[in-house]
């Protein structure tokens, strides 16, 4: 039993608190937590912010990312870009509270979801070192200022301070932030290898990072094409719950449930109307949206799972495409070998729907060197953006860990190969709020295997064809060390010219083991043998 004592003592000690201070709390939900990783967070959140803008206004995006030290575990970073920029009066939402911006309402394919990463930014600078971030903001319309931007963490507010008015800015977002208990190494898990994989997987994109010790390493871009910008996407009706739809239906100006569900789903044709009032003859959907219950809700949406319905539309889903990552895995990784795979769109859960890529790279830079050699690595993306951490629980290391590799005469452990699959959906189904890995939807992992599967045929092939070259190679050498004494040997039998004989043995040995011809095609393989044959007959009879 609570005595009147203690129920009142949980009247007094009972707070509200603000999103900002649970994240403040829980930094390791955005992807704070070891400092090589904070590190990365940070230049994530900032360029994938930098390239959805790009794209947004239609500007080929130039992205510089600058490190340096200030002190133990202290870096400033400085990430500009040649976006549209942030005009003064929203500022301080878009950097400096969570939950804000311009793309949670959208329903559009975009690397940035919630409206948290920035906000996430400038709350972790000013938890770790106590100071507010800068912004340099150069507009469209030639204006531009700067400003330093802190966050009240008990009202999830923006601080703006030290506003300044600018000339002669070029139109971009530079943001400068100090932040501590980060680290910088050249692992996997680095700064510079998440760019080097948002470079593979925007190849119109031009990326260049310094160091902290000034190095610059600089990513081209490997196509001049802006990426089709993505439509917004109307919910299919196999993606919705129960409360997506309630929700969405109280928030509707529509007059009736019936146009409501035709208006604002996919596929929902007059045809689906007539049919779902035949399922439900109790619910009246001449009503108005803001009148629906749950329980009918619930009812709608369990009739839809009885109904069939036309796949969702895919045409707002852009994937990077086949000849672009072709461009910038050479560009890149200069392969010795690749094989490019799109898939046609799919759907997981019924109503949501998603393309996959794959490609594998073998040789060049592919792979992972280590001291003793090399070894195979996944680089996994969603919407363009790499993943390098929580490899363990996503939908592509399950796949692709799933594969046979020996079938395929591939070995991930030892063979200089880069295994890459980008997912494109508007609706990625990351682990956690985090995203930095891909939930293991049946679906997505199968569609995932399949384009692996189809790459890593493209490989076997060219393995198989490069060890029966290394085969021909090798017998064409031993033959030829024979030419020599053999046709000495033979001059002396026939009183012909030895010099003579030897060049004619080795155009023989040349042609049989001509290696194009005996790797790639069969057919002609068996012509030359049988060339040989007849030539070598027609030299016996001529002596
Ligand atoms: N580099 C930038 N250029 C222009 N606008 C930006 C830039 N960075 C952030 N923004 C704006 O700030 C908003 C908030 O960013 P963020 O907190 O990362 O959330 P999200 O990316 O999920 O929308 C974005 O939606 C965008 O409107
Ligand atoms: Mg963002």
């Amino acid at each position: 039993m609570i005595s009147m004592d203690s129920s009142e003592n949980i009247v007094k000690e009972f707070k509200e608190h603000s999103i900002s201070e649970f994240f403040k709390k829980n930094r390791q939900m955005l992807g704070y937590s070891s400092m090589i990783k904070s590190l990365v967070t940070v230049v994530h959140e900032y360029v994938t912010n930098s390239l959805d803008a790009c794209e947004d206004a239609e500007i080929l995006p130039n992205i510089s990312v600058k490190l340096n030290r200030a002190g133990d575990n202290k870096y400033i970073v400085i990430i500009s870009d040649n976006g549209p920029g942030i005009p003064k009066q929203i500022i301080g939402k878009a950097l400096a509270m969570i939950l804000a911006g311009t793309k949670f309402h959208r329903n559009v394919q975009q690397r940035g979801q919630q409206g948290i990463g920035a906000a996430g930014c400038t709350l972790f600078a000013q938890t770790t070192t106590g100071k507010p971030i800068r912004a340099i903001s150069g507009l469209e319309n030639g204006r531009a200022f700067s400003c330093s931007i802190g966050i009240d963490t008990m009202h999830n507010k923006p601080i703006i301070n030290d506003i300044i008015d600018l000339k002669d800015i070029p139109r971009g977002l530079t943001i400068e932030g100090e932040f501590a208990m980060v680290k910088y190494d050249t692992s996997d898990h680095s700064v510079l290898e998440y760019l080097k994989r948002t470079a593979l997987s925007n190849p119109h994109a031009q990326i260049v990072f310094i160091d902290p010790d000034g190095k610059e390493f600089s990513f081209l871009r490997s196509v001049d094409k802006i990426p089709e910008k993505p439509k917004a996407a109307k919910l299919h009706p196999l993606g919705l719950s129960v409360n997506d739809l309630l929700e969405e239906a109280h928030s509707s100006k529509e007059d009736m449930i019936s146009t409501f569900l035709s208006n604002n789903f996919s596929r929902f044709s007059q045809g689906k109307v007539n049919e779902l009032k035949e399922l439900l003859p109790n619910i009246n959907i001449s009503k108005k949206p803001k009148e629906l219950q749950w329980n009918e809700s619930e009812m709608i949406v369990d009739a839809f799972k009885k109904m069939k319905w036309i796949s969702p539309e895919t045409a707002h889903i852009i994937p990077i495409g086949h000849a672009q990552i072709e461009l910038t895995l050479k560009n890149i990784l200069n392969p010795e070998f690749m094989h490019v795979i799109e898939r046609k769109p799919k759907v997981f859960k019924g109503g949501f729907p998603f393309i996959v890529e794959a490609a594998i790279a073998y040789g060049g830079n592919a792979g992972k060197q280590l001291e003793e050699g090399y070894t195979g690595n996944i680089l996994r993306f969603a919407n363009r953006v790499p993943l390098l951490f929580d490899s363990g629980n996503c939908a592509i290391t399950e796949a692709v860990r799933s594969i046979q590799w020996k079938r395929y005469n591939i070995d991930m452990d030892v063979q200089p190969v880069s295994v890459f699959v980008n997912i494109s959906s508007v609706h990625i189904p990351y682990s956690g709020v985090g995203k930095e890995s891909v939930s293991q939807e049946e679906e997505i992992i199968e569609e995932i295997k399949l384009a692996v599967m189809d790459a890593a045929r493209g490989l076997q092939h060219f393995i198989h064809n490069k060890e029966k070259l290394s085969m021909y190679a090798n017998k064409y050498k031993t033959i030829m060390r024979y030419t020599g004494q053999l046709s000495k040997d033979l001059a002396s039998l026939t009183g012909k010219k030895p010099d003579e004989i030897r060049s004619t043995l080795e155009k023989i040995v040349a042609k049989h083991y001509s290696l194009e011809s005996n790797v790639n095609d069969n057919k002609t393989q068996n012509a030359t043998e049988e060339d040989i044959e007849r030539e070598t007959d027609f030299k016996e009879s001529a002596d």
